[in-house]
């Protein structure tokens, strides 16, 4: 992705952590402080992506996991859609299985991690026992010489909000992020859903390029036409660029998270490809019950 259109762009940061230990409570805590979200009067609906402008005119896009599944998927498909990682660690709790999963995926793809060490508010909290918990784990925090950022927050209480995206924005800048603007969208998928009326909705995140009302796409084995897309904030655009979470409209199935965005330039292009895919999907599946995996 050298060449002229080449710009740098907000970082995509997905929210991991064990259960309950708030990382969608600490990311709708992030989306009131954005300048977006003060405009639109507040945003009370949940979405999966969204992107917290700050102050300064940066921007974060932001990704919730509701388990790992779309992260894991992500990671298979060699996509690393996500550029960094908030490891949310309940203070009170302390690291527990998931804690370590998510840290083993994060590492595994070479994502690098920001440590958010939520609830200390909880008079039971204890961020010493957190930090060393994970540096006994082979986490290399900075206050014991490494390079991995830890703050301290609540979600509830709104304490460390601004420390956190201080810390995202500074892993950002060292990481350079740049992408190409112009030409094909490079697409991924982070959560899809069946609408009654609208029929499937993916939320996706445009990785390179741009996407445009109208195009031919193939999305994992499915096929479509974009009939809309949205902003997070429920406006319709004629395009989407890079970081930019969106809702796209017009898929004939269900795809799933973690999916490329692929654009062709005919129905029967999308058709053809699907087709393949597919039938690619039924062979895998062959083999692995072939050889007993499922
Ligand atoms: P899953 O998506 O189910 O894995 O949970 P989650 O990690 O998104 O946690 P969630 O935001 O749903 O919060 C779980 C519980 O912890 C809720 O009852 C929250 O109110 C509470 N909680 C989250 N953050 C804080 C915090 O900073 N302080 C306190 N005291 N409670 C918190
Ligand atoms: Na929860
Ligand atoms: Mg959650």
């Amino acid at each position: 992705d050298e060449g002229a259109d080449v710009k740098p762009r907000p970082p995509v940061v997905t929210v991991m952590g064990h259960v309950d230990h708030g990382k969608t409570s600490l990311l709708d805590a992030l989306r009131q402080t954005s300048v977006a979200a003060r405009e639109a009067g507040g945003i009370t609906q949940h979405l999966g992506a969204f992107v917290v402008e700050m102050q300064s005119g940066a921007s974060i896009t932001f990704l919730d996991t509701p388990g790992h599944a779309a992260f894991s998927a992500m990671r298979a498909r060699g996509a690393a859609v996500t550029d960094i990682v908030v490891l949310v660690v309940a203070a009170d709790d302390g690291v527990m299985p998931q804690t370590l999963e998510a840290m083993n995926h994060a590492r595994a793809a070479k994502v690098p991690i920001v440590v958010a060490i939520n609830k200390c508010d909880k008079p039971a909290a204890d961020p010493e026992r957190v930090k060393t918990q994970l540096g006994s784990e082979g986490l290399p925090l900075e206050d014991m010489g490494g390079d991995v950022q830890v703050v301290e927050v609540s979600a509830v209480s709104k304490i460390g909000l601004d420390k956190l995206e201080e810390a995202l924005l500074l892993q950002s800048e060292l990481m350079d992020l740049k992408s190409r603007v112009d030409g094909p969208a490079q697409a991924y998928v982070v959560e899809a859903r069946l609408d009654r009326g609208r029929g499937p909705l993916v939320t996706a995140i445009v990785k390179a390029g741009t996407l445009v009302s109208g195009q031919h796409v193939v999305v994992g084995a499915e096929w479509g036409r974009i009939r809309a897309i949205r902003n997070m904030l429920g406006k319709t655009m004629d395009m989407a660029k890079p970081a930019m979470p969106i809702e796209i409209e017009g898929l004939k199935g269900l795809p799933m998270a973690g999916d490329d965005i692929v654009v062709v330039d005919s129905e029967d292009r999308a058709r053809m490809l699907s087709s393949a895919r597919t039938k690619k999907k039924k062979q895998d599946r062959l083999h692995k019950i072939e050889e007993g995996r499922i």
